[in-house]
């Protein structure tokens, strides 16, 4: 008997071990997989978040989970790009095909060189094709029309949801033309959307909505007040897309937008102390390789999370921006630090001392 095809649930845990937060998001993308793994279709998703709260991870725990299983070999042809890189091909014409053709790449390496052409091209009929960096590809910046973008994004359309997209076969796949059906394929855009926030604060404030954001009355500390409480996903309509520079026919390919939230301080706290490629991990192993050992007390780490969260631009970024200036005087010299055998150890005191300017 084979294996049934893992549920929604299952991937998210799975998921999770790597994503920290962003409980939408992986919700919408494990539906998505358990679709593609049990042979349906899916709806392609638009994932729109600020800058470091996880869109790249998220794609990158994807990949990861669909290569560690290879049982679900025949429907995870997965590929990654930026839509610059897209954008760049769409200068030089034919970038539909180059996703084609990394798909094809991908299906090889693990069906490996005897594999025949149908088998092939059953998996790229299958595969996720992952486009990072999507709001690069925008049909206007600052203004002037942004030639590269637009035809970047012709060159999706063509390839979402078309039944036949021509496709030049390489020679060692046999060459001559093919027909693809695309109908089959899992796409997954992300980008940050910067501006997107304030366009759509100022529509509904000063703009043409003028007025449509209420202010509320919040008491505090019992003095009452009025407030502006703007959630950009409840105010978020196609519209702004469509104003930021992407085009309707091109969003309209995507079913399901999802937008990720910013990181609370305790979610980067996680990301701090158990993400594999945090600051942390990297001067942890930097000191083994000294032979000591650094350790880091709650609050201390606290504080770092709290200093990177005054940084919303960077997101989880700021994790590893604060946490040199706190690390760098003591990797030259470890010395400055206090230890206990071969153990430094990193208190509060340390931190604010590093992040107040005065350094150790
Ligand atoms: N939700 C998250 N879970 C785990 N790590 C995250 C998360 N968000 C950001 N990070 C960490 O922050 C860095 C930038 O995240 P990334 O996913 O590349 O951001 P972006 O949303 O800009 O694509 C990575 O090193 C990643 O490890
Ligand atoms: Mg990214």
């Amino acid at each position: 008997m084979t294996t049934p095809p893992p549920t929604p649930k299952q991937i998210a845990t799975e998921l999770q071990g790597r994503v920290i937060g962003q409980t939408r998001a992986v919700r919408e993308m494990s539906i998505a997989l358990a679709k593609v793994l049990a042979g349906l279709r899916s709806s392609n998703i638009l994932l729109i978040g600020p800058s470091g709260t996880g869109k790249t991870t998220l794609m990158r725990a994807v990949e990861t989970y669909l290569s560690e299983n290879p049982r679900f070999g025949e429907h995870s042809t997965v590929i990654r790009f930026h839509a610059k890189v897209l954008a760049d091909l769409a200068e030089e014409g034919r970038p539909g095909e180059v996703v084609l053709r990394r798909l094809l790449e991908k299906a090889r390496q693990s069906l490996g060189d005897d594999a025949t052409r149908e088998q092939l091209l059953v998996r790229v009929r299958r595969g996720i094709v992952f486009v990072d960096e999507v709001d690069k590809i925008r049909s206007h910046v600052g203004g002037e029309l942004h030639s590269a973008g637009i035809r970047a994004q012709e060159a999706l359309l063509t390839l979402i949801e078309n039944d036949s997209v021509p496709f030049t076969l390489p020679d060692w796949a046999g060459g001559g033309r093919e027909s693809v059906d695309s109908s089959g394929l899992l796409f997954v855009a992300a980008g940050a959307f910067e501006g997107l926030y304030d366009a759509v604060y100022n529509r509904v404030t000063i703009g043409a909505d003028k007025g449509a954001l209420k202010s509320v009355t919040v008491v505090d500390d019992g003095k009452i007040r009025e407030e502006l409480q703007f959630r950009l996903e409840e105010w978020l309509r196609y519209d702004d897309l469509f104003e930021y520079g992407m085009s309707p026919q091109f969003l309209a390919r995507f079913d399901s937008m999802v937008l990720l939230e910013d990181l609370a301080v305790d979610e980067l706290i996680r990301i701090f102390l158990e993400t594999e490629d945090s600051g942390l991990h990297q001067a942890q192993e930097y000191f083994a390789s000294q032979g000591l050992r650094l350790a880091i007390s709650p609050s201390a780490v606290r504080r770092i999370a709290v200093e990177a969260s005054a940084h919303p631009r960077l997101g989880a970024r700021a994790l590893k921006e604060v946490f040199r200036r706190v690390i760098r005087d003591y990797e030259f010299d470890p010395s400055l630090a206090k230890a206990s055998g071969s153990a430094l150890m990193l208190d509060e005191p340390e931190v604010d001392r590093a992040l107040d300017g005065e350094g150790p």
